[in-house]
């Protein structure tokens, strides 16, 4: 593109000051990183921008030059990609960006350091990698082809030429391991074995977390010499999933078998309790309760308000409506094999017992053999499991692996 050099010198000087003012004054080696990476150069003509409602609206550098220009260099995300309505592929907030790299303590002299990093996209992420750790020392894994040749593509445009792998993450890239970082930039609810057989004991995993029930918070673990890993969660954060090659075990069809017997039980629990906003419990509950998801639905059709409530990898489900005039009464109807409200209350209870922890305060250890333990650590350093019941619990063992 045809760009006055001085307009892109002043965008990033506004983008610095951005940034900085997000996560406080930025280490030298980040502030040269992001002015030797031009943004502009890594999006395509097409770009989604945030719209205010919960939604995107289209920026088109034909028709929008100086918006596209301008919103390359905000500290925003920017989706460069739809898949049947859902953003499938972005470039990520520089702010996160520069976050994660700080927790997998790329924020100094890098050189020669051995990253993988996983889920290319534009390629601007593996470019600020190639100018702390060098192009011999990066390796990035794109599942989508198409995207992967762009952002092969973009990075030569700045002169860098890391190593660009066509696959699925999932199962990392060992040709090049064992690597010192593995940078996840989707959010993932388990870590992959592949991720910890290609970290060097004592190298660290950073990635975005997600769970059926709240996607949020970013998990740095570090790896430990019998193949697990032990880190602590980051409250900052929501990433696109991982798209799964293997999709995870769907709920069967409703209506395809006997209906099952409901209970109807009222509960003191707000439904708003837990699917309200309240990042530190929904964080919680996303990951204590293994696949239970919610919608809310404000048809009126059914209730006021009702929370929808539905196990992924399973039949169950329930709902929680609220009548429109007693806050302290709701009435729960449930089915199927899990009684998923009762699940979500006791963890709302543990949660509370444990004094609401914050996202800070959790941890996860992955042991060698596959299972974790999700922990909570108290003011006093004394950690106690998140759910006593589900110690040692592995997803893995409820869904399809990817
Ligand atoms: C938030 S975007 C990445 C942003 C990118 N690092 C950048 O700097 O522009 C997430 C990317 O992960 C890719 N992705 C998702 N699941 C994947 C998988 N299983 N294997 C490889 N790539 C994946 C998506 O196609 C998407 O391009």
């Amino acid at each position: 593109m045809d760009t006055p050099a001085r307009s892109t010198a002043d965008l990033t000087e506004q983008l610095l000051a951005e940034v900085a003012q997000f996560i406080g004054p930025l280490p030298s080696a980040f502030d040269r990183a992001i002015r030797a990476v031009p943004r502009h150069l890594f999006l395509p003509a097409l770009i989604w921008l945030r719209d205010g409602n919960g939604g995107h609206r289209p920026c088109d550098r034909g028709t929008a030059p100086d918006e596209w220009l301008s919103a390359t260099y905000s500290d925003a995300p920017l989706v460069t990609q739809f898949t049947d309505g859902l953003p499938t592929s972005s470039a990520s907030m520089p702010s996160m960006v520069l976050r994660m790299l700080a927790l997998a303590d790329l924020d100094r002299e890098s050189a020669g350091r051995r990253v993988l990093e996983l889920g290319a996209g534009t390629g601007f992420n593996a470019a600020l990698l190639c100018h702390l750790c060098g192009d011999q020392a990066v390796t990035t894994v794109e599942l989508d082809p198409t995207l992967a040749a762009e952002a092969e593509r973009n990075l030569k445009a700045v002169g860098h030429a890391p190593k660009v792998v066509r696959g699925d993450a999932g199962a990392g890239w060992s040709a090049g391991a064992p690597y010192e970082r593995i940078i996840a930039t989707f959010s993932v609810d388990r870590i992959p074995s592949a991720w910890l057989e290609q970290t060097e004991p004592g190298g660290r995993i950073v990635t975005p977390w997600n769970s059926a029930w709240c996607g949020y918070g970013t998990l740095v673990l570090t790896t430990t010499p019998d193949g697990g890993g032990e880190g602590r969660f980051h409250a900052f954060a929501s990433f696109m999933p991982m798209r799964e090659l293997v999709p995870s075990a769907a709920a069967p069809a409703d209506g395809g078998g006997p209906p099952e017997p409901r209970q109807v039980t009222s509960s003191a629990l707000s439904p708003w309790a837990v699917a309200g906003g309240d990042l530190n419990a929904e964080f919680h509950v996303g990951l204590t309760v293994p696949g239970a998801c919610f919608a809310w639905d404000a048809s009126g059709e059914h209730a006021p308000a009702r929370l929808d409530v539905a196990d992924g990898t399973g039949p169950s489900w329930a709902t929680v409506d609220y009548d429109g005039q007693h806050a302290d009464r709701f009435t729960v109807t449930q089915a199927g094999p899990r009684r998923l409200w009762d699940e979500i209350t006791a963890a709302h209870s543990r949660w509370e017992s444990l004094g609401r922890p914050g996202v800070d305060q959790y941890g996860l250890t992955v042991h060698a053999a596959g299972a974790r333990t999700v922990w909570v650590e108290g003011a006093d350093g004394i950690r106690e499991p998140a759910s006593p019941e589900r110690d040692g619990y592995s997803p893995a063992a409820a869904r399809s692996p990817a």
